[in-house]
């Protein structure tokens, strides 16, 4: 497994053998840069619960990645745990319980180990469950970001930037589970007090349902991310306001074209012409589209040749990336597991679509003014990335030298879309279009 917070070599072994005795039995501090070490030793909560002497000092953990197999996880190691491997009772369905199994990994912590703040590279939903002792977590939502000043999404890169303003915190203790979002900075310490002499705890993912209401309105900030630059997120979050596969509507601030677009999607889903669109309506629109998903994977970079060319379902019953699991794919026969899969992702999407659009209310039913709303969101989010993605690649050409592009395209943005509020808003209050 891997030791957290190490710089390698003979002294500071990165992986350390499960067998070993050494992780056990020893405090192993984290070794951390000094600017990170100082900022960390100010903001980490360690320094919130401190008391006597000693006692905001932390430890380093170690996480073991059964996930990414390797020399960590041989397969029959990693086959062995997977099969042993039972989810909490609230993962539900094939899709969550193949992800959950795929993506688990372990944590161990002794006393006062520590992970520093940062937001996980999932574009879904992470959830860490306590095996043994308590560990306390605190989260917050991301911090609004702007176009030349990102915010550092790994270990520490918060501290010290005035950003790391936690929300919420919790104790999380054996048999209890917490659950974050993609984009939540989230921070630990495993106490002293009450905690056996190593903990352990087990993270991993679920797929569905997607958090629509956080994406939506965090969406100004998701886009400027890790999530849209290394992630999928582009591609996975696309249809909730479009109603279409990604990549098939382009953006734009033509008010006439997006009034248009509204108008022909009432008349594809509003079947019994009340005006508004209802869960049925939606879901029997997406069961009736028959584009197969293999033309969006053909588009993504390193989709492999048998994927592009084996024939999979529309794309409201498929997933949109070649990643969506580690190693495990689904049978190529439409029965079976795969026909319990896609049966899971056109009823999920449906009832995610729905909760993406009815904000206001909310009553279970998309009106007209709704579904503009959010496709007005949309288009203005990304048609400020693509100019900003457009300013970034003329200034990679021409060396990097100059900011100002990018300072305008943004400056134009925040002039129009906070109600010319834009110098005198803290950025934080930004995040609703
Ligand atoms: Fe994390």
């Amino acid at each position: 497994m891997r030791a957290e917070y190490s710089r390698g070599g003979p002294q500071n072994e990165q992986f350390v053998a499960l067998g070993s005795e050494s992780w056990l039995q020893e405090d192993r501090p984290q070794v951390l840069g000094r600017s990170r070490g100082a900022a960390a030793e100010k903001e980490h909560l360690s320094s919130d619960l401190a008391s006597g002497p000693g006692a905001a000092e932390r430890t380093a953990p170690y996480v073991w990645h059964v996930k990414d197999g390797g020399h960590e996880a041989p397969p029959e190691i990693r086959a062995a745990v997977q099969r042993a491997w039972r989810p909490p009772y609230f993962v539900r369905g094939a899709v969550n319980i193949r992800e959950a199994n795929e993506s688990s990994k372990f944590w161990f912590s002794r006393r006062k180990g520590s992970v520093l703040a940062h937001a996980d590279t999932y574009c879904i939903p992470a959830v860490s469950l306590q095996i043994t002792g308590r560990k306390h977590w605190r989260l917050m939502p991301p911090p609004a970001a702007s176009v030349t000043d990102r915010p550092d999404s790994h270990d520490g890169g918060i501290y010290g930037t005035g950003r790391w303003q936690p929300a919420w915190e919790a104790t999380v203790s054996e048999g209890e589970a917490i659950v974050f979002f993609p984009n939540i900075y989230h921070e630990t310490y495993v106490p002293e007090e009450g905690n056996p002499e190593c903990t352990v705890a087990t993270t991993f993912q679920i797929q569905l349902p997607v958090p629509v209401r956080y994406l939506r309105a965090f969406l100004p900030t998701h886009v400027l991310s890790h999530l849209y630059s290394d992630g999928h997120g582009r591609e996975l979050w696309h249809s909730y306001a479009t109603l279409r596969p990604p990549h098939k509507v382009r953006p734009t601030l033509d008010e006439a074209a997006i009034e248009a677009q509204v108008s022909e999607l009432l008349a594809a889903v509003d079947l019994d012409g009340d005006g508004q669109l209802s869960l049925q309506e939606l879901e029997g629109y997406l069961a009736a589209q028959t584009e197969p998903v293999m033309q969006m994977q053909a588009q993504t970079a390193g989709a492999s040749e048998s994927e592009r060319t084996t024939p999979t379902p529309p794309w409201p019953r498929w997933f949109f990336t070649e990643d969506y699991f580690y190693d495990w794919r689904p049978p190529a026969e439409p029965h079976g597991v795969r026909r319990e899969m896609e049966g899971e992702l056109l009823k999920y999407r449906a009832a995610d679509t729905l909760a993406y659009l009815d904000t206001e209310g909310p009553d279970g039913l998309v009106s007209r003014a709704e579904l503009l709303a959010s496709l007005r969101q949309w288009h203005a989010v990304h048609w400020w990335l693509a100019e900003i993605e457009q300013a970034e690649a003329s200034l990679q050409r021409s060396g990097g030298r100059s900011q100002d592009e990018l300072r305008l395209v943004e400056g134009r943005f925040m002039e129009k879309y906070s109600a010319g509020r834009a110098s005198q808003v803290r950025r934080s209050e930004n995040h609703e279009l």
